[in-house]
């Protein structure tokens, strides 16, 4: 609804900005009437603008009103404060200054007939009073949207200055220059012409004034928003939310050595374990490769060990990891970021952050202890938008210690990524058709890889359950059917079911079921495909489930409180100019840094005031939902690492300080990420000898 409104105001907005334009324009050429009749005819016409124009207004204000009503100030105050001022003020003035004038042109004009108009009629014709104030509907709709495009935010308060600044000088220099014209022509004796060619040249000129002005302004915007050729990844301000910035006398005793206080502590010493023979080797060879989808097309790859998505690592809890990374030929360097799991910061595998980015030749160990069971997936975190979009990806999956092995048949990884534009469950492009006997109790495993995509699920045949979300499992997960489950970029959910007699079970990717998995207790290749009946609901983790003791809730006593706010804005990035993604108004490296001390207990509310949704991923910490938009989580403990917020959407989030270290918090629609919307958690007293850029080209985006 929220999306809807601002949508709406948009709308409205360049309505009233067409029509205020539109009948500033026919208010200043009603005197060039050739007729008293033609003169009120016009003015009549006038009339039906400012009807307009008050109904646009009107609609606007309405619109604003709504959001105040049921959203938090956030959402609105800039709409509040400043947009409907900006409507509200032009269209008053229509009515108390135009309006009265307009009456008595009428009357004025209407004994002429087809003479030629009274002077008095002229006289009031020209009056500035009776144009400008129209004029004003369309500058102050135009501020208005400028505003909107360019949301105003603290840091930046020249943005709203100048351009405020700048209204009442615009209405000043049309005032004096009505006052003018009316001088001039109201004391003529001939009835003035229209000079189409005069008026045409006059536009053009403020029109270039103008454009060289905001020229220069967007040259200089460009040029300062380039990155310096190596940053800092903590390049951003600190933000202690609340907290002090100086190691009190906090005493955490962690598994870590205090990482605050006098001495600081590398990323590069917080690693794995380095020594102990691992439970499990596995090798990863980047390479590009030419992969083929189900249908028979090719696709130009970036693959891990020549496979897309990459091989599937398969561990189980509490073994000893060990991944051997080996890049052949991705110029641009690779790296292998574990996606959910919560490893020791240097083995995180962001370039620039926790290691530099491996080039082509060369070799990286990542050693870690699998301590989360669930699905999971891994990704390259150097040029990450491409590299992820090419297909240097691939599932991890961490077992319980204790499981027997399970049946590949039922338990299904189910990974969707789109291969040039083409939808498909690891590279199959169509239905995939399997056999599984009745009564087997089977898990699917849906990740979503794809970028900026809200990737549908739909499972048809038998009821089923989201055992897990993001890895976490749920607590006594209710039973769904016909539910419609939306995965955020970068998200997984585990679903579970036990087989019917009668088959088959579709799980289609999309709404469809043209991609997707038929599964049949029988002959699966002649299993008929079922029909998607319309959706029950779409699921909502919020309060599904039954509530379970957590380690911390809504009533805690936090360290840090932080805010994240979440917005669009019109700008330049790296000298190009963008629709930008920003938090808390800014892109990164302007960003703010959370800072953080080992053993904080950390509530992060994020707000998406913006116009997309925006899946935002901590690295290092599952956060627990306590609420969204004040309405409590209710149903089972609901842990995330890829949290899709939605526009209009407030959500609570807590967690624990448990994993000492520089972490990235970006947005995983990765075109948001590689154009700034990224910034970083960070331990006090935690540093990083890597850089972005520089001679080791690192870009984590
Ligand atoms: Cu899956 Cu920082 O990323
Ligand atoms: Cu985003």
């Amino acid at each position: 609804m929220y999306a809807l409104m601002t949508q709406l105001e948009l709308v409205l907005l360049l309505l009233l900005l067409a029509f205020g334009w539109t009948a500033g324009g026919r208010a200043f050429r009603l005197v060039y009437s050739g007729s008293g009749k033609l003169l009120r005819r016009k003015a009549s016409g006038l009339w039906i603008c400012l009807l307009l124009v008050t109904a646009l207004a009107l609609a606007l204000l309405a619109d604003i009103a709504w959001m105040v009503r049921a959203y938090d100030p956030v959402y609105w105050q800039d709409r509040l404060f400043l947009h409907a001022p900006l409507i509200l003020l032009p269209a008053g003035a229509v009515w108390i200054f135009a309006a009265p004038v307009l009456l008595r042109l009428r009357r004025a004009a209407g004994d002429a007939g087809e003479a030629s108009p009274q002077p008095e009629a002229r006289r009031l014709a020209v009056s500035p009073r009776l144009i400008v104030p129209f004029q004003l509907t369309a500058l102050g709709a135009l501020a208005a949207l400028y505003f909107t495009f360019m949301p105003p935010v603290a840091q930046r308060l020249a943005e709203v200055a100048i351009p405020l600044c700048l209204l009442p000088l615009a209405s000043a220099a049309l005032w004096m220059r009505h006052a003018r014209r009316a001088r001039k022509l109201g004391a003529a004796a001939e009835p003035p012409v229209y000079r189409r060619w005069r008026q045409t040249l006059l536009h053009l000129s403020v029109v270039a004034v103008i454009a060289a002005a905001a020229g220069s302004g967007l040259t200089l915007a460009a040029e300062s928003s380039r990155l310096p050729a190596a940053m800092s990844m903590m390049a951003g301000t600190a933000d202690y939310g609340g907290g002090s910035a100086e190691a009190s006398g906090h005493d955490h005793s962690g598994a870590h050595a205090p990482v605050h206080g006098a001495g600081t502590v590398s990323v590069t010493e917080l690693t794995g374990p380095s020594e102990g023979e691992p439970d499990r080797r596995f090798e990863l060879i980047a390479q590009r490769t030419t992969v083929r989808l189900g249908s028979g097309r090719t696709v130009e790859a970036w693959t891990y060990n020549g496979a897309a998505p990459g091989p599937e690592l398969r561990m189980k809890r509490g073994e000893l990891i060990e991944v051997t990374l080996t890049n052949r030929d991705i110029e641009d360097g690779v790296t292998i970021h574990w996606h959910g799991l919560d490893v020791p910061n240097a083995e995180d595998g962001v370039a620039g952050a926790t290691q530099n980015a491996v080039m082509p030749g060369d070799r990286h160990i990542y050693r870690f202890r699998a301590e989360q069971v669930g699905t999971f997936w891994y990704h390259s975190h150097q040029n990450s938008r491409e590299a992820v979009q090419k297909g240097l990806f691939g599932p991890l999956i961490v077992e319980p210690e204790d499981s027997p092995a399970f049946a590949p048949a039922a338990d299904i990884t189910v990974l969707t990524h789109r291969w040039n534009g083409r939808l498909a469950i690891g590279l199959n492009d169509g239905l995939e058709r399997r056999t599984i006997p009745a009564g087997t109790a089977v898990r699917l495993r849906l990740i979503h890889t794809d970028d900026w995509i809200r990737q549908p699920y739909r499972l048809t045949g038998a009821p089923f359950r989201v055992a897990a979300i993001d890895g976490a499992e749920l607590h006594e997960p209710d039973e769904l059917r016909d539910a419609r489950l939306v995965l955020t970029t970068g998200g997984r959910y585990d679903i579970t079911f036990v087989m019917p007699e009668e088959g088959p079970v579709l799980l289609s990717a999309g709404d469809q079921g043209k991609v997707g998995l038929l599964l049949s207790p029988g002959d699966a290749a002649a299993a008929p495909v079922p029909d998607i009946p319309p959706p029950a609901a779409d699921f909502d983790p919020l309060g599904y489930g039954s509530p379970a003791p957590t380690p911390f809730g809504p009533a805690s006593r936090f360290d840090r409180e932080f805010t994240m706010v979440l917005d669009n804005r019109l700008g330049f990035y790296n000298g190009r100019f963008e629709q930008l993604y920003t938090i808390n108004g800014a892109v990164f490296p302007d960003t703010p840094m959370f800072m953080v001390r080992e053993g904080d207990l950390v509530k992060t509310t994020i707000v998406n005031r913006g116009a997309v949704d925006h899946p935002m991923h901590l690295h290092g910490h599952h956060v627990l939902v306590l609420s969204r938009n004040g309405v409590p989580a209710s149903g089972s403990p609901w842990w995330s690492d890829t949290l899709d917020v939605t526009p209009g959407d407030t959500y609570e989030v807590a967690f624990r300080a448990d994993n000492p270290g520089i972490w990235m918090d970006h947005c995983h629609n990765l075109t948001h990420a590689a154009i700034g919307m990224t910034m970083h958690l960070a331990y006090e007293g935690v540093v990083t000898p890597f850089t972005i850029g520089g001679p080791a080209a690192n870009h984590p985006e």
